[in-house]
């Protein structure tokens, strides 16, 4: 609960009225699914989209589609490969220059010592730009209509989404409480589930334990504009059929009120499992509710401790430390109010600091273990390296145990090209010199998706977006090309579950041919590449694997020069399917392409253990050395602590980088055929 101040003026807003539900569709919600999963079914990273109700078509296919010799009425087999028309020069959006260079680290801080670390520049043009912004006009039109999802292909007569009763825009003065419960209701009678998306800065959304929930803001004139909070409502019975409000919060300047002055701390404040004498490195950054910024200083600090300005942005510390003995390092930090600097805060890291052989695993290293048979192992690899303070655990174990790696998020457009003419490689190039180090094959990872798209992009015009998407394309392979054998050019073409297309921004804007073209992009500019479309959910029977085999005739009959599917594999514990994961790769082999496990991960599922989830990760090897073209296997990550589905443990390390049952079911699977 935010702790009541003694408050200027406290404007308490709570609101009980019939909130009229409207469906509209898109992607809705972030990722948390109730824990209780379908047997099999993964867990869904993704939104779930509405079902087309229309077979995917391939009528609208733009110029640049146009197969050479006629279309899919050409006589004989199938159309001659696309040829592209050309990219438009200029470029419909800048492209980089020597401004967008990354520069080297100055300050040796990361724990790798054979490679320089290279750090964006000082941004040019101000990310700010990207953020989605809501106006006094879109807080006049009343309260956001809600988002509401429904599995795809039904409709919302079989069962009607939840929605929340009684709420509206709230408007306040810098210094009030915004208090504002949140009911939701099901039509059905029963009790929805809900959770909030980012909260606003200090806010709380504290459960009444009676299904309610209550979101509780001091506001600060720091906090002076239109703030946006989603909550999302989830179906007791079906947790496909979600409704995501939004509700604005109008903070007005308040010249009388005397906020109250909030020591300040520092973000992250947190702990780390770390090897003696590996070098750590934590980025500490000020934070201060009143809006002001902090000094930061160590308090006692052990002698290896220095605090170090980040190049770009000063008001950013590197706190580096080298624990050279065993034991427990707390590191006292100590941040000074800007306006006052009598007021502080006191916050600490701390280092768990163990031996070497702690973290020493017997056995093959699992690449070994694989390519005993062929098989190219590897993993998802973050910048933790350099930019966590257990870094250096998390290289010694990804330089050794992986032959392939993919950026987990490095090479996705927000984190490439934020915002027009601003790009950002740094954390990409640094990811492919630690892959060249370590002799590591690498997958570009994804050139084409509808999520992790910068706002400016959802935002572009339809017609324009054939050309981003190539001009996207060829910036990123040509960079990255000579690196990278493998690209998921095309990543989650499909709707969650049903096997028609997702809608997304390529799809609105191409229909189907946005795969045609991407590959054919793909293909021009690296022609021996392995190019790959990867999906989730398709390793059991079902309506999507369906679609997929449908897509895929579809793009060979039309000669798309696809080579691999990736079947990503984020499951449960509860997984078993491994029969129709085998007899599914099998058909996709008999379309002559090759098969990849490109995201594995055995979430643990309710009333789960570690045990079951060793199974289904050797289960998961075996069907895979079991298939001839099954020829890369690499899981999502491989400590519990860096998981995007964290709270799951699905991974085969923990938090502190020891091994789990899963390490060893997985080692011997590997080495077993
Ligand atoms: C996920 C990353 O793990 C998260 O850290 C990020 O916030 C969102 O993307 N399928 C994919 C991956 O193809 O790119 C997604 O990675 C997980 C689902």
């Amino acid at each position: 609960m935010i702790p009541r101040m003694n408050l200027i003026n406290r404007s308490v807003v709570t609101f009980f009225a019939l909130f009229i539900l409207s469906a509209c569709s898109s992607d809705s919600g972030p990722d948390e699914l109730p824990s209780n999963p379908v047997s099999g079914a993964q867990e869904n990273p993704e939104p779930n989209n509405p079902g087309t109700t229309t077979d995917p078509s391939v009528d609208s296919m733009p110029d640049s589609m146009m197969p050479v010799d006629g279309g899919d009425n050409a006589p004989g087999g199938p159309v001659a490969a696309l040829v592209l028309s050309p990219l438009p020069s200029p470029s419909i959006t800048e492209d980089p220059s020597a401004n967008d260079e990354p520069i080297p680290q100055a300050s040796e801080l990361n724990t790798i010592t054979s490679f320089q670390v290279v750090r964006d520049p000082a941004p040019r043009i101000p990310f700010k730009t990207q953020a989605a912004e809501f106006s006094e006009e879109d807080f006049a039109r009343g309260l956001p209509e809600a988002v509401v999802t429904v599995p795809p292909g039904l409709d919302t007569t079989s069962n009607a989404p939840p929605f929340f009763e009684g709420l509206e825009n709230v408007r306040v003065s810098a210094g009030d409480i915004v208090e504002i419960r949140y009911i939701p209701r099901d039509p059905e009678g029963e009790l929805p589930g809900m959770f909030a998306q980012e909260l606003p800065e200090g806010a709380t959304f504290d459960d009444n334990f009676d299904g309610t929930r209550t979101l509780l803001w001091q506001t600060f004139q720091a906090d002076v504009g239109i703030t946006a909070f989603t909550v999302v409502a989830i179906d007791p019975v079906d947790s496909l059929y979600r409704s995501s409000q939004t509700l604005l919060i109008a903070v007005d300047e308040n010249p009388t009120s005397v906020e109250p002055n909030i020591a300040p701390t520092i973000e992250p404040v947190t702990s780390y499992t770390v090897r003696v004498g590996d070098p750590a490195v934590v980025l500490l950054d000020g934070f201060d509710r009143n809006g002001t910024t902090p000094t930061i200083e160590l308090l006692n600090p052990p002698a290896t401790a220095t605090l170090t300005p980040d190049e770009r942005d000063p008001d950013l510390q590197w706190l580096q430390v080298i624990p050279d003995e065993v034991g427990t390092v707390t590191i006292d930090v100590l941040t000074r109010d800007e306006i006052d600097p009598e007021l502080t805060g006191l916050d600490q890291i701390t280092f768990f600091v163990r031996p070497a052989s702690d973290f020493e695993r017997s056995g093959a290293r699992l690449k070994d273990a694989a390519a005993g048979s062929g098989l190219l192992f590897g993993s998802a690899v973050s910048p933790v390296f350099y930019l966590q303070g257990d870094g250096g655990v998390y290289e010694s174990v990804a330089s050794t145990e992986f032959g392939i790696m993919t950026p987990e998020s490095s090479m996705k457009w927000d984190a490439i090209n934020p915002v027009p003419g601003e790009f950002t490689f740094a954390d990409m190039d640094n990811l492919m010199q630690f892959a060249a180090l370590h002799s590591m094959s690498v997958r570009g990872h994804p050139l084409v998706w509808h999520r992790s798209l910068p706002s400016w992009v959802e935002a572009t015009a339809v017609n324009d977006r054939e050309v981003h998407m190539r001009e996207f394309i060829t910036r990123v392979m040509n960079r990255y090309g000579e690196g990278i054998d493998y690209w998921d050019v095309i990543n989650e073409p499909l709707n969650d579950s049903d096997g028609n297309m997702r809608q997304s921004i390529w799809y609105e804007a191409m229909g189907e041919s946005y795969i045609d073209i991407a590959f054919a992009q793909a293909k021009e500019l690296d022609p021996t590449a392995t190019l790959v479309l990867n999906e989730f959910d398709i390793g059991f029977a079902g309506p999507k694997f369906d679609g997929l085999l449908q897509l895929i005739d579809r793009l060979q009959a039309r000669s798309v020069p696809l080579d691999a599917i990736g079947f990503q594999m984020h499951v449960f514990s509860s997984y078993d399917q491994f029969d129709e994961l085998g007899a599914n790769m099998a058909a996709v082999v008999e379309r002559g392409l090759d098969v990849h496990i490109t995201e594995l991960d055995v979430a643990i599922a309710d009333g789960g253990n570690a045990s079951q989830q060793a199974a289904v990760y050797a289960g998961v090897v075996n069907t895979c050395q079991a298939q001839p073209r099954c020829n890369v296997l690499q899981t999502w990550g491989f400590t519990d602590r860096y998981s995007f589905r964290t709270f799951l443990d699905p991974l085969y390390l923990n938090r502190s980088y020891q091994v789990k049952d899963s390490y060893g079911a997985m080692q011997e699977a590997l080495g077993n055929n």
